[in-house]
């Protein structure tokens, strides 16, 4: 496979690393992505696309792509009332999971190569109704071999921790959550022009979130000095949290987890002290109060809380916590969207503060062709 890249599309435009290149690129891609899939008030998704029979969603992808298929899951059972089944491509090929003819499955890839995702593709042929693919690079194997390819429109992502397709990869899993809670006649005409007007303002509430680079800067060179880092949300920001970790494994080689906000009490609070920072992404939502106790819960046993929020958010934590950082509000369920920004700059200026490779991260790859 040759792949032919521009030199405008491969240069680093002035930035330090493609991966600082690629998360300033986020409000300019989610606008093509945008401009693409939700023109002028509507959704352009093909119009056979009809999720009126389905019966189930079985999404299927690894690493980054598995937890945007995990944010995704809350907006389909949410926004359309769809049963929703995720799981990693390495597992669910060999758990013999029960598919349904009514079903569809979805493939989440960046590269459109993961070995993984192509098996679990291959192996779901036949029993599904339909297969789609959510990938970045419209001419890979997973776009070819599945019934419908739908391309993120992200441009070229070199950096081997990827960020501008997550985001990317949301945006259009957003518009299909709403195209099905439409065809399924859950999401009246209010809901759905609200929904339409909270994604069309992603690219200035993207942009809002990366002015607080300078803050998140400034924290990392602390959060540098940890052994270990909690990350913690709720709802469709749990997913959120491993990704926080995730991100931050990745590149900086601090040891991270990510949990519920409510499973803390069952396990992982036993590894609060003060040296342990532990972000939580709570967005002043309707589960606010309760990520909030747990946030408490950290804090009286010394733990180094960094609280992601709103305004609102922000104002009704109250004090105690070691920093904050506020981002614009976002209308409920899309505030994952804007959180990934936070918590990708978090990883990269704390990897640039330990002097690890930001762009080529130690035994990681780009592209995992093999099982
Ligand atoms: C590799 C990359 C990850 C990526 C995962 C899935 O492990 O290092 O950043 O999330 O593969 O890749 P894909 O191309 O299928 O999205």
């Amino acid at each position: 496979l040759r792949i032919e890249l521009s030199q405008t599309q491969v240069d680093k435009a002035g930035y330090k690393h493609f991966m600082a290149k690629e998360i300033a690129q986020q409000p300019s891609v989610l606008g093509d992505a945008l401009a693409h899939y939700l023109p002028e008030d509507g959704l352009n998704l093909p119009a056979d696309l009809d999720f009126t029979g389905v019966e189930r969603l079985t999404l299927v992808a690894c690493g980054t792509a598995h937890y945007a298929c995990a944010v995704a899951k809350y907006w389909f059972e949410a926004l359309a009332g769809l049963p929703c089944e995720i799981d990693v491509a390495s597992e669910f090929r060999y758990r013999a999971p029960p598919l349904s003819e009514r079903g569809w499955a979805v493939f989440v890839s960046q590269s459109g190569e993961t070995a993984d995702t192509l098996a679990a593709l291959r192996h779901v042929k036949g029993q599904v109704a339909r297969t789609l693919a959510v990938v970045n690079v419209p001419t890979s194997s997973i776009a070819r071999e599945a019934d419908l390819a739908l391309p993120i429109l992200a441009g070229v992502e070199v950096g081997v921790a990827s960020t501008k397709a997550f985001t990317c990869q949301l945006l259009v899993l957003a518009a299909l959550a709403l195209k099905a809670g439409r065809d399924r006649g859950r999401l009246d005409d209010a809901a759905y022009a609200a929904h339409l007007e909270t994604l069309q303002a992603l690219p200035g509430l993207v942009n809002q979130a990366l002015a607080l680079a300078p803050e998140i800067e400034a924290l990392a060179a602390e959060v540098a000095r940890a052994q270990d880092v909690l990350f913690l949300g709720r709802g469709p920001l749990y997913p959120l949290a491993l990704e926080g970790a995730l991100k931050l494994k990745e590149i900086s080689y601090i040891h991270a987890e990510g949990y519920a906000s409510g499973e803390l009490k069952h396990g992982p609070i036993a590894l609060i002290d003060r040296d342990v920072p532990v972000v939580v992404l709570a967005p002043h939502d309707r589960l606010f109060d309760k990520t909030v106790s747990n946030m408490q819960e950290v804090m009286a046993r010394q733990g180094k809380v960094l609280l992601v929020s709103d305004g609102p958010g922000l104002r009704a934590a109250g004090a105690g916590t070691w920093a904050s950082l506020r981002l614009p509000e976002v209308a409920e369920p899309f505030a994952p969207i804007v959180h990934a920004i936070p918590v990708q700059l978090l990883a990269y200026y704390t990897a640039i503060a330990k002097g690890t490779d930001v762009d080529q991260p130690r035994n990681l790859a780009k592209s995992v062709t093999v099982e």
